[in-house]
């Protein structure tokens, strides 16, 4: 079987982006432009050439992947002049799979098919019917047979009516992509090289040009502007949502649901609307979760309830645990079964132990709680000396009194009590009531000021 080599074209600007990245840089979900394309490419193929120009510095820093490789065009004298700068790095007896590095959402399935209709005849490219074929290359077939592309500029206004028209994805017996771009020239309207001669070449050759017609047309649309960036990045979450659903899923809305990475899930999970998974998430069985939630590189156990506009992020979140509404659960926090962490708690770098409730206002950060400890209202850790960060430890059972200060490092033993207001600096022994409060006075001799 022959080599798949992949010809990723990279070299455009992309200035109606108005950015100062370049076009294949921008992100649609979790990666740019070019990585979408890259995933798919190294699928199907033995190696992939990326022809950049623009920024080209910049995108071989950001894709950082030496496994590619990089071709630089200079000038961008068009598609034909794009593609004929990678075929020197290819061996004759190979196919070629012609991609476009802002053309995101193209799928495996399509690929493979066109690369096995190339295989009988040498040549297939990929061409979709469009409502509007405004400004795209025209499929030009005589008894159904493709004769030839030709372009919105050049075409007669016979030919503009075409609805069938070329993505620019084709798939070339290399030793014939050579000998016809060998041959191209810039007798056109633009006065470039255009790789879609070369079907006309084909034709001439006595070849018979094979076609495969998708009819997604968003998985060869071409990403131009940040409209049309915003409107691939809704299919892509569209699809996503709707892997997801079939898998067993509960959406409240597909449309607000956005996912930059991986979700997996058990059984009856539910997510609301406008909620945001980012890196890879896990979710057990049973789980739920409320309106405006962010959940990154997290696990999260099952029955656990998560309440709406709750942040979590590098955390593990033990079964049956509540979270929320307005938590924020930060990086390396481990959540025990059945924990509660409540409104305007932000916890950090802690582990909270089973049956464990914050349940108001508190901030524990740099903490280990052991088993059903209960944290009162508006309760600080003060883990931070202004130089160093510093832990604190709870043990099973405690009740920590209301507004209380724990300055770090400190320990309070096992089913301790602090009294509410206290500022806690030493060791708080096991059992026992331990506060730090000035007496309360009721000044006898105070009067209200009077008014001048
Ligand atoms: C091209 C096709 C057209 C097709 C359309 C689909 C040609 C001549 N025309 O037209 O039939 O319908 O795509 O979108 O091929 N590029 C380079 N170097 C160059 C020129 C282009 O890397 O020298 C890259 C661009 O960055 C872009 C892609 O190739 O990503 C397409 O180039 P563009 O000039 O936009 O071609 P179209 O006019 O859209
Ligand atoms: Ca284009």
């Amino acid at each position: 079987m022959s080599n798949i080599h992949t010809i990723i074209l990279a070299a455009g600007k992309g200035t109606r982006m108005n950015s100062s990245k370049p076009k294949v840089l921008q992100t649609l979900s979790d990666a740019t432009l070019l990585d979408h394309v890259l995933k798919q490419a190294k699928l199907i193929s033995q190696q992939v050439h990326v022809v950049y120009g623009f920024g080209g510095d910049q995108v071989k820093q950001v894709i950082n992947d030496d496994t590619i490789n990089w071709v630089e065009q200079t000038e961008q004298l068009g598609t034909g002049h794009a593609v004929h700068q990678a075929t020197p790095h290819i061996e004759d007896d190979s196919i070629s799979l012609i991609l476009y590095g802002d053309v995101p959402l193209i799928q495996r399935e399509t690929l493979e098919q066109l690369i096995n209709a190339s295989k009988a005849s040498g040549i297939a490219l990929l061409s979709v019917v469009l409502k509007d074929p405004m400004g795209y290359g025209r499929i030009i077939r005589n008894n159904n047979a493709v004769q030839a592309i030709v372009e919105q500029k050049d075409a007669s206004d016979e030919q503009l009516k075409i609805c069938e028209v070329n993505t620019g994805i084709m798939a070339v017996q290399t030793k014939l992509l050579k000998k016809y771009l060998a041959g191209l020239n810039t007798n056109n309207a633009q006065g470039e090289l255009y790789l879609t001669d070369i079907i006309e070449s084909a034709t001439s050759d006595q070849k018979t040009v094979a076609s495969v017609i998708t009819t997604d047309e968003f998985e060869v649309a071409g990403v131009n502007d940040k409209t049309q960036l915003a409107q691939l990045e809704r299919i892509f979450q569209h699809r996503k949502a709707t892997q997801y659903m079939q898998l067993g899923l509960s959406l409240k809305d597909p449309s607000r649901f956005d996912c930059r990475g991986d979700l997996s899930f058990g059984k009856d999970c539910e997510i609301d609307f406008n909620t945001l998974i980012e890196g890879v998430v896990t979710l057990g069985n049973n789980t739920t979760i409320a309106p405006n939630c962010c959940i990154k590189n997290s696990k999260i156990g099952d029955n656990v309830s998560i309440l709406a506009n709750s942040v979590i992020e590098d955390a593990v979140i033990g079964n049956g645990a509540l979270i929320g509404p307005f938590a924020r659960v930060r990086p390396q926090t481990n959540i025990g079964e059945n924990a509660k962490i409540g409104n305007f708690v932000e916890v950090k770098k802690s582990t909270v132990g089973k049956g464990s409730k914050i349940s108001h206002l508190s901030y524990v950060g740099d903490a280990i709680l052991g088993a059903d400890v209960n944290i009162g209202a508006g309760v600080i850790t003060c883990n931070y000396d202004g130089v160093n960060k510093h832990q604190t430890i709870i043990h099973d059972g405690a009740f920590i009194g209301s507004d209380s200060q724990l300055v770090a490092p400190v320990t309070i033993g096992k089913n301790a009590t602090i009294g509410a207001g206290s500022t806690i600096t030493k060791t708080s022994p096991e059992g026992q009531l331990t506060l730090s409060r000035s007496k309360q006075v009721t000044m006898k001799s105070w009067q209200k000021p009077s008014k001048k």
